[in-house]
């Protein structure tokens, strides 16, 4: 390319890139109309009425759907994978948990990505209900703990962070703290389980040569099917392995594991507690497009447009939805309706449009029906209206709230999903 050349791509780039934002809709007035498919009629029309058909027919039909037109289907769990527990420290938290670090491979000879996981375990509570999450930075930075191996991987260049040239630094232990309250919820008597989503499949459009994906293609497959995973598939498949390790670990109550995650991770923790009914709770933070929020309203982050940015995210059959969302066979209250009867809880920041609060509030309404027909609650007695700032509808099995401030995780957040899970887990 020559100088002048590269000039005007440069002043292309300058002027396309704000026409680009702007075509985010932000106003409610600007949200047409749309049908939202029925999660109880199935695709011959007829009704869904009771539980069993539910459960043997839509349920099926849904979980089809969401493999085969958004985020891909994913391989069976693998018959045997192997662990070793590297590091285990009795005296964590200031003596409150133990806090230990396993590898884990996903074959039994230990070919392929090797998945480090971090698990704090209170010491009063044994075996210990837990949460279990992906993390963005690395198990070093969910706490300055130096006693957390560094990750190795690769990662997105953050300076100010202590990310460079790709790699972790000494300077980002504890970078991604404020998202983790472990103290907070080691002394709540939950244990945490983390692991980075990088050591699964780095985040970046590779053409799927790195991470997990090349460990399943078949013979002269060189990357997925347009129905085959994505990185969120990918990611989520790497939470049910995590729990795989948690329910031979004696230290854990595996049938009460919330799954948890923020944003992109959330939108993964979404598809993960869908598909793996083990998870006993599912909390998805922020997690808007492709997550909680309905597609069909356009707000925000578009399906084009998510497409475009993150094109490794969801599986290639997705993007014939771009600027089509009208023409998705499913829209993500029916994901979140896969999770019923299963306590679900589904939070926004009113900061974070980007996400459409409204859209993932009534994503979680939409599943409502869903687990009133299974017999439970749903999203409880509230009004089903969007609910003010920092007003939790969390006393039914459907949890929500819309928390002032911006895109993020804090601990008004986890109070909530300790309360949450205190309920359901309540022994
Ligand atoms: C981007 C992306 C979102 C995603 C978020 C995140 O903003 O557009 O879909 O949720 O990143 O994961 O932080």
């Amino acid at each position: 390319m020559t100088d002048s050349c590269r000039y005007l791509c440069g002043i292309l780039i300058l002027f396309a890139a704000p026409a680009i934002a702007q075509e985010a809709n932000y106003d409610e007035a600007q949200v047409g109309d749309y049908v939202l498919p029925d999660p109880l009629v199935l695709s011959s029309g007829e009704p869904v009425r009771d539980a069993e058909t539910w459960r043997t027919r839509r349920r099926p039909e849904l979980l089809k759907l969401f493999e085969e037109q958004v985020y891909g289907r994913s391989p069976q769990r693998p018959a045997e994978f192997a662990w070793e527990v590297t590091s285990v420290e009795p005296e964590a938290i200031g003596g409150k948990a133990t806090r230990k670090q396993i590898d884990v491979w996903f074959t039994a000879d230990k070919s392929g990505p090797r998945m480090s996981l971090l698990v704090f375990v209170p010491n009063t509570r044994r075996p210990a209900p837990a949460f279990l999450g992906l993390n963005f930075n690395g198990n070093h930075a969910v706490h300055s703990d130096p006693g957390i191996t560094l990750n190795p991987g690769w990662f997105r260049n953050n300076p100010d962070a202590g990310y460079v040239d790709h790699r972790a630094t000494e300077q980002s232990r504890g970078s991604e703290a404020s998202r983790w309250p472990i103290e907070m919820i080691v002394s709540r008597g939950y244990a945490l389980a983390t692991a980075y989503y990088g050591d699964i499949d780095p985040d970046f459009d590779d053409g799927f040569q790195n991470g997990i994906h090349p460990l399943f293609y078949e013979e002269g497959q060189i990357r997925p099917a347009a129905d085959e995973w994505g990185s969120i598939a990918a990611w989520a498949w790497g939470l049910s392995r995590a729990l795989d390790y948690l329910e031979q670990d004696a230290d854990f109550d595996a049938r009460h594991v919330a799954v948890i995650g923020h944003s992109r991770l959330g939108k993964t923790a979404l598809w993960a507690g869908a598909q793996d009914e083990r998870f006993a709770l599912v909390v998805s933070n922020n997690s808007g497009c492709g997550g909680a929020a309905l597609s069909m309203r356009v707000f925000g982050e578009t399906v084009g447009r998510i497409n475009t940015s993150f094109p490794h995210w969801f599986c290639q059959n997705f993007a014939a939805y771009n600027q089509h969302e009208e023409r998705l066979p499913v829209d993500q209250h029916e994901l979140i309706a896969l999770i019923a009867p299963r306590p679900v809880y589904v939070a926004s920041a009113i900061e974070d449009q980007w996400a459409d609060p409204r859209g993932e509030f009534l994503g979680a309404l939409g599943a409502d029906a869903v687990y009133r027909l299974l017999g439970t609650d749903g999203l409880g007695d509230g009004p089903a209206e969007f609910p003010g700032e920092n007003t939790p509808l969390s006393s039914g099995t459907i949890g929500y709230h819309v928390r002032s401030g911006k895109h993020d995780v804090t601990d008004y957040d986890w109070e909530q999903y300790l309360g949450f899970a205190d309920r359901h887990f309540a022994r």
